[in-house]
């Protein structure tokens, strides 16, 4: 979940390395650092300072620069807290060798006694400090700081990507992975190595993806990848999309990049079913590269993700079942490896992420080829590590999304999740081409659908406004509202960190309802089922709840419904199925509201960080 980056070869090397850092503070912020060789030492700044860390850090290294190699890093904290003695870079006990690190070291109390033993000293509470340590057993022993790399990832234990440079070797970056990213790239006379492309765009050339265990030796003019028993190995080139321009990546004249990635949903639909049609009319998913025999053999699906793209995935099971009489099981990919699912080749096994990274979906994807069946992910980054491990991928075009909360990636989830739904659907001859077509046509209709939405935002503003200081949230809906509920949960919390809880409507009378009290905000998605939610809405508001409602345009009746206080209107949607990707519209712009009304980095929350590459 820390941005990783390194440069060599290049006279401003601590711009770039800054700029890229200021790039990749969505992996994390709790703190930045640089070192770089300079002189025959080397020179390292580190700052601690929130979610402002990398604002800390330009100001500690205002005037410097000149150096060619150095490597930087931000933080999200895992083993001991964000300060400036746990921020990267870590030295060893000579000051030679600086290193970074991405991940965690699940041995490293086992390694840190056997260092402590030996005599070494220990700055940090961090797991990484054992990494730059037994660098320097290694490299004392004689080993080349690329060899010792790969003696030290041999011993280290987990998931996790090390970056590191020497003043003993001052134009040499190392660089080793082991299933969280890593990529390297070069351009004439300069090498780079980063954990995520957009640190690089508009840097590099040529870009290259490291496998696990392979360690890759940059220099200006050369890069050598090795395997783990240091033979030659070739690293995976990768062709970088254009839409991933650093244009794409920066705000443009939007307060922050939640509200641009919200207001480029419509876009994102719209890219996200480009050419997906053939000329006689049936649905094709060129990059799939699973065809419509492969497909016909499924007898059941597995949705694995995590987060918002968990609850897009519970939208694909409506779908998928609905459309193509296909069970569907969508887990929580963290709790899917650990159960023993019962899988089978004729089972497909659908990663759903934004990244293409995030490790508990990684491995669940993993322990589902182990037992052999068809993987297929669903990624908004091509040649993510999960799209390349994958039999198929099916991306969504929203270009890159900064934001930690996720909005536009959501939305074009659902919309992809959908188009394979269908796809299934007319593979399996479960519905006929009109019906496949009709719908398809149906779907091109949400990108005005999301724009009006997006025009109503005046109206959620006037909502977020009257709830004013209240500090409890329940989001109920049925159905295909259910999933909506959670994610509208999900984005308050992170975002505001008010207390939100998503809920099936039928379940607050289980138990939630106990919680309910004057001053609790429900918000309800009135459809689906909306005679049974209008009860749902009246239990809660006999309680003393102040009910937001959510209800499409021509619903005027929900204005006279005993309890509520609010609506907030979404156009309707021709097809039933679609209106998930509508409805959170209105749940993305409470959320911002609201947290903007309580001063928060809608960008930047608090204890969080976009790609999560640990377990
Ligand atoms: O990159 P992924 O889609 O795999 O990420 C999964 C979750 O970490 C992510 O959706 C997270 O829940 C977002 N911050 C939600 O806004």
């Amino acid at each position: 979940m820390c941005g990783i980056i390194g440069v060599t070869g290049d006279d401003g090397a601590l711009e770039v390395i800054i700029d890229g850092l200021h790039r990749l503070e969505y992996r994390g912020y709790d703190s930045a650092g640089v070192a770089t060789v300079r002189g025959d030492g080397l020179w390292r700044a580190r700052a601690a300072d929130g979610t402002h860390s990398v604002e800390a850090l330009v100001t500690a290294t205002a005037g410097c620069g000149g150096d060619r190699t150095g490597i930087g890093h931000t933080r999200w904290a895992t083993h001991g807290g964000p300060t400036v003695e746990n921020a990267h870079p870590h030295v060893d006990c000579t000051g030679r060798i600086a290193l970074v690190h991405n991940g965690i070291i699940e041995n490293h109390a086992e390694l840190a006694d056997a260092l402590a033993g030996a005599g070494h000293r220990f700055s940090s509470q961090t797991d990484t400090e054992v990494l730059v340590h037994l660098l320097e057993t290694e490299v004392a022993g004689g080993a080349a700081l690329g060899d010792a790399l790969r003696a030290v990832m041999s011993r280290a234990v987990g998931a996790y990507s090390v970056v590191a440079i020497s003043a003993d070797d001052p134009e040499l970056v190392v660089a080793g992975r082991r299933s969280v990213p890593l990529l390297v790239a070069n351009d004439d006379g300069a090498g780079f190595v980063a954990s995520d492309v957009s640190a690089l765009l508009g840097r590099a050339t040529r870009y290259f993806a490291l496998e696990d265990d392979q360690v890759a030796e940059v220099r200006p003019a050369s890069l050598r990848v090795t395997d783990p028993d240091g033979a030659e190995a070739e690293p995976t080139a990768l062709s970088v999309d254009p839409a991933w321009d650093v244009v794409a990546a920066q705000k443009g004249g939007y307060d922050d990049f939640m509200s641009k990635e919200m207001h480029e949903q419509p876009r994102a639909i719209e890219d996200t079913l480009f050419d997906r049609r053939d000329h006689d009319g049936s649905l094709v998913l060129d990059e799939l590269h699973l065809g419509p025999d492969d497909l016909r053999a499924v007898d059941k699906v597995v949705v694995v993700a995590c987060g918002s793209s968990y609850h897009a995935g519970m939208v694909a099971k409506y779908a998928i079942e609905r459309w193509a009489r296909l069970p569907t099981e969508v887990e929580i990919a963290s709790e899917f490896r650990y159960r023993e699912p019962v899988l089978h080749e004729r089972t497909l096994v659908i990663g759903v992420s934004q990244s293409g990274e995030t490790l508990d979906t990684l491995e669940a994807l993993r322990e589902a080829r182990r037992a052999g069946t068809r993987t297929l992910v669903v990624s908004n980054v091509v040649h993510a590590t999960m799209a390349r491990e994958a039999d198929g991928a099916l991306y969504t075009r929203a270009g890159p999304e900064i934001g930690v909360a996720s909005t536009k990636c959501h939305v074009a989830q659902i919309v992809a999740l959908e188009v394979l739904a269908l796809a299934l659907a007319q593979w399996r001859g479960t519905l006929g081409r009109p019906a496949v077509s009709l719908l398809f046509d149906q779907l091109h209709e949400l990108p005005e659908l999301v724009e009006e939405t997006l025009g109503r935002s005046k109206e959620v503003e006037a909502v977020a406004a009257a709830l004013g200081g209240a500090r409890d949230y329940f989001f109920i809906g049925r159905h295909l509202g259910y999933p909506v509920a959670l994610e509208g949960a999900l984005k308050l919390k992170e975002i505001s960190y008010l207390r939100a809880e998503g809920y099936p409507a039928g379940e607050l009378k289980h138990g939630p309802l106990a919680l309910i009290e004057p001053g609790t905000v429900v918000v309800a998605l009135l459809d689906p089922l909306r005679e049974k939610m209008t009860s749902n809405v009246a239990e809660a508001a006999a309680r003393g709840a102040t009910v937001v409602a959510l209800a499409s345009d021509g619903t005027p009746e929900v204005a006279g419904l005993a309890g509520v206080e609010h609506v907030l209107h979404v156009p309707a949607v021709p097809e039933p199925m679609f209106a998930p990707a509508v409805q959170v519209v209105p749940l993305q712009l409470l959320a911002y509201a609201l947290a903007r009304r309580l001063g928060n980095d809608v960008d930047r929350p608090r204890n969080l960080a976009k790609t999560v590459t640990v377990e």
